[in-house]
């Protein structure tokens, strides 16, 4: 996998870089920093609501306002079928992909709503047509459209926009078998499903996230 070419810089956003304590966010906030951007690095569960108070609280404390808030924190933990899937990753899949988000779009929406600002969600293609050996995977993306869809509809008076990306498989470690949880077979059919027969670029989806913020 190459690098990701950081963007924030280029867009001229301040960040705060958000993630699970062990995950390399600060790694990810220097580079941003070391090509003349802004950005500072929150660790914590975004799923529990005194984390997700103070990643917010760091933000307005930082950058005294915020334009735009991105549910990117998920989890994508098995590869099994339904009638085995492990209870606990059930749970913790619903814990990492839906309490996150409505953690946050509930605590940035009062400054989302002084900004007219907006929220980007990670969606996928899974949450449209479902993910066989991953179906609370799947459920979960469902839930973050319907999500994004009734807030879009309830703060349109607010002047707060909300939309989600809904890509296919991305190249990121999730879709390779070495380093996710899919085997050879769920690897394979998963790229053969798109027309282009590849992976999507993780600057793809970016370019994205930065035309809808
Ligand atoms: N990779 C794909 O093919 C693909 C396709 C469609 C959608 N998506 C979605 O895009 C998003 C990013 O996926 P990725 O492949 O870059 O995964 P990734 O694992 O590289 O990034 C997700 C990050 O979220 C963090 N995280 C999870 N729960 C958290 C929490 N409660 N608090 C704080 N941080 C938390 C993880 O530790 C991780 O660093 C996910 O929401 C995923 O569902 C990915």
């Amino acid at each position: 996998m190459k690098p990701l070419r950081i963007s924030s810089p280029r867009e001229c956003a301040r960040v705060v870089v958000c993630g699970l304590p062990d995950d390399p966010i600060e790694d990810v906030a220097k580079t941003i920093r070391d090509n003349g951007g802004e950005a500072v690095s929150f660790g914590g569960d975004i799923s529990e609501e005194h984390s997700a108070r103070e990643c917010v609280d760091l933000a307005i404390k930082k950058f005294k306002r915020i334009d735009v808030l991105v549910n990117n924190a998920g989890v994508f933990l098995d590869n099994a079928m339904t009638e085995d899937y492990p209870i606990a990753d059930f749970d913790e899949t619903i814990r990492m992909n839906i309490r996150s988000a409505f953690m946050m779009t509930r605590f940035v929406l009062p400054h989302l709503q002084k900004s007219r600002g907006n929220i980007i969600s990670a969606g996928s293609e899974s949450g449209m047509i479902g993910l066989a050996q991953n179906t609370p995977y799947g459920g979960t993306k469902g839930w973050m459209h319907a999500f994004m869809r009734g807030v879009a509809v309830e703060q349109a008076k607010n002047g707060v926009r909300a939309n989600c990306v809904c890509p296919g498989p991305i190249d990121t470690a999730w879709t390779h078998k070495e380093t996710g949880p899919m085997d050879k077979e769920m690897e394979k059919g998963l790229i053969q499903a798109v027309p282009l027969a590849r992976r999507g670029t993780p600057e793809e989806v970016a370019n994205v996230y930065a035309f809808l913020a």
